[in-house]
């Protein structure tokens, strides 16, 4: 959705409405198990794909069953790679997860490949949970993951392809020497997951960081090698806080100082900052900040808070997310897990649970203060039908409705035009959590400048109903807009809940 605010003389609100109708795709193909060490775990149809309900038709999903983190997005010779933490044997969080691995030419279309990493060693025999690539120059992709080993303790591991000529990576090989890090002095065995894709730093030496928590923060564990086999711990974390629970996820990753162009996690100079993203309180939280090699430390420009007031990628559901660089349009992508709000027993009916973000371009914004997205352009191979709408006059209190479309599958780009923001309330956007805000005021509290906006998902009545809708405020500076959806009304089932 795209908004634009036009100040207009008049006192109507014009509204705008461009909806794109997109054309349904098909959530690729089931393939034959391969002797590659999870047959085992392909075996388990719960349910076919055509015979579950709410199945999106856009986003990166299964065939079946749960589905959390992505891991390792890479490109390869031609191909985009997706892995995910995966369940074979349900549509819940299961005690045995897996790696699954999907392949695409443009990030839209997907093939299921045979799952590429199940717990087979001791050192991941109760799980393979998740972890990144990282390409080694001359030598191709490397997988690092955390398994859960006999003991139930987090090691990483690290798994390389099988046959480097083969585009899809279709069979991965665990390294014989497995784990190549255990939790070290002062970290539980249940607080050592997650390796970020690892980085060349300044003395020539591979770099990489694992979540943890010990002795009461919640930290980024950094390990040093020259081969990437022999992994040393760095005496102190790359950073360490008091403020947050333990991380989960990290990320870390320059980003341009003057161009939406991505670089790669080496990369090293002046036109950089870097980024450490980190998963706590179930949300996805990120500082800008300089990263000094010399020191093996990062400093951030705004340390974490632990409160709702550290920057986020997303107010929504919108977690356990990995960045990667794409070569191919120097650009960075971010994926993330989209948990949904369905109990289990509605997951396990519907055959399927959770959701991979529409892949997101991600840079630093022109002030240097928050990170920018957008959807990837290759999403308007989704577009279909184009339904226009224009100079509509929205009275207090009006709704009509956009017809030619099938409004849960719809791209919409509006343009709301408002007479005299001046009468907009002032709100200070240094003291303000957007998503309390949302909250506190749904979409039937009334406003100076707002609510208006759409009603998404709606049936004819209108009692169900998702409102995804726009307040306008007077900042310190300028105008602000908000903008919230609100799911109290998006399925019947849940109201009164
Ligand atoms: C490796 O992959 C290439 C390309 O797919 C294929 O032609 C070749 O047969 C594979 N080699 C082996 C040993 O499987
Ligand atoms: C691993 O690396 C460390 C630090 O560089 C070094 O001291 C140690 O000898 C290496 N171990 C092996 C087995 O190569
Ligand atoms: C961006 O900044 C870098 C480092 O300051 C500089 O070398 C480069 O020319 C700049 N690029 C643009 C497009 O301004
Ligand atoms: C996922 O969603 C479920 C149901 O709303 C919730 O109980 C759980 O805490 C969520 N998990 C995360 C990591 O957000
Ligand atoms: C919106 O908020 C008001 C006041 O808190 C509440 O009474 C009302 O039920 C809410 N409406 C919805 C749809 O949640």
């Amino acid at each position: 959705m795209t908004l634009v605010l036009k100040r207009q003389e008049n006192m109507e609100i014009l509204a705008v409405l461009v909806g794109l109708f997109c054309v349904l795709q098909s959530n690729g193909i089931e393939v034959e198990a391969l002797e590659n060490g999870c047959q085992n775990f392909q075996s388990h149809t719960v349910m076919l794909q055509e015979q579950q309900s709410y199945r999106s038709s856009f986003h990166f999903q299964p065939p079946k069953n749960w589905l959390n983190d992505p891991n390792g997005p890479m490109w390869y010779k031609g191909v985009y790679h997706l892995f995910y933490q995966y369940n074979p044997y349900g549509a819940f969080f299961g005690d045995v997860m897996i790696w699954a691995h999907s392949v695409s030419h443009d990030l839209i279309n997907w093939i299921h490949l045979n799952h590429a990493l199940c717990p087979t060693e001791p050192y991941d025999i109760n799980s393979c949970w998740s972890g990144s690539a990282t390409t080694l120059p001359g030598k191709g992709p490397v997988i690092l993951y955390t398994g859960i080993d006999a003991n139930h303790c987090q090691v990483q591991n690290m798994a390389l392809p099988k046959n480097l000529s083969d585009p899809l990576l279709e069979e991965w090989i665990k390294f014989a020497q497995n784990p190549i890090m255990t939790p070290p002095d002062g970290v539980e065995g249940n607080n050592f997951r997650d390796p970020t894709t690892a980085w060349l730093s300044h003395d020539g030496k591979w770099s990489v960081i694992i979540g943890g928590w010990s002795n009461n923060q919640g930290m980024a564990i950094l390990y040093r090698s020259e081969d990437f086999v022999n992994w040393t711990k760095n005496q102190d974390p790359l950073y360490s806080t008091e403020r947050t629970g333990m991380w989960e996820c990290p990320d870390f990753y320059p980003v341009s100082v003057n161009s939406t162009d991505g670089v790669d996690t080496s990369v090293l100079n002046e036109g950089v900052k870097h980024v450490m993203k980190a998963g706590f309180n179930s949300h996805d939280y990120y500082m800008i900040g300089t990263y000094v090699p010399e020191m093996e430390k990062y400093i951030p420009d705004n340390d974490f808070t632990g409160t709702s007031m550290d920057l986020r990628y997303d107010h929504g559901k919108f977690y356990a997310s990995k960045t990667f660089f794409d070569s191919v349009k120097n650009r960075r992508i971010l994926w993330g897990w989209v948990n949904e709000s369905d109990s289990r027993e509605d997951d396990m009916e519907k055959g399927w649970s959770g959701l991979q973000s529409i892949p997101r371009h991600i840079w630093l914004d022109r002030s240097g203060k928050q990170l920018v997205q957008w959807p990837i352009e290759e999403i308007s191979k989704l577009h279909g039908k184009k339904v226009s709408l224009f100079h509509k006059k929205l009275d207090s209190g009006s709704i009509f409705e956009v017809q030619g479309i099938t409004a849960s599958q719809a791209d919409v780009e509006v343009v709301f035009e408002l007479p005299e923001l001046q009468q907009a309330e002032f709100l200070n956007p240094t003291a303000v959590d957007p998503q309390l805000l949302c909250t506190d005021a749904n979409a039937s509290i009334k406003g100076r400048l707002g609510p208006f906006g759409l009603l998404t998902l709606a049936t004819k009545d209108l009692t169900e109903q998702t409102a995804i809708f726009f307040r306008i405020f007077k900042g310190l500076k300028g105008y602000l807009v908000l903008m919230c959806s609100d799911p109290s009304r998006s399925t019947l089932r849940d109201e009164g809940r």
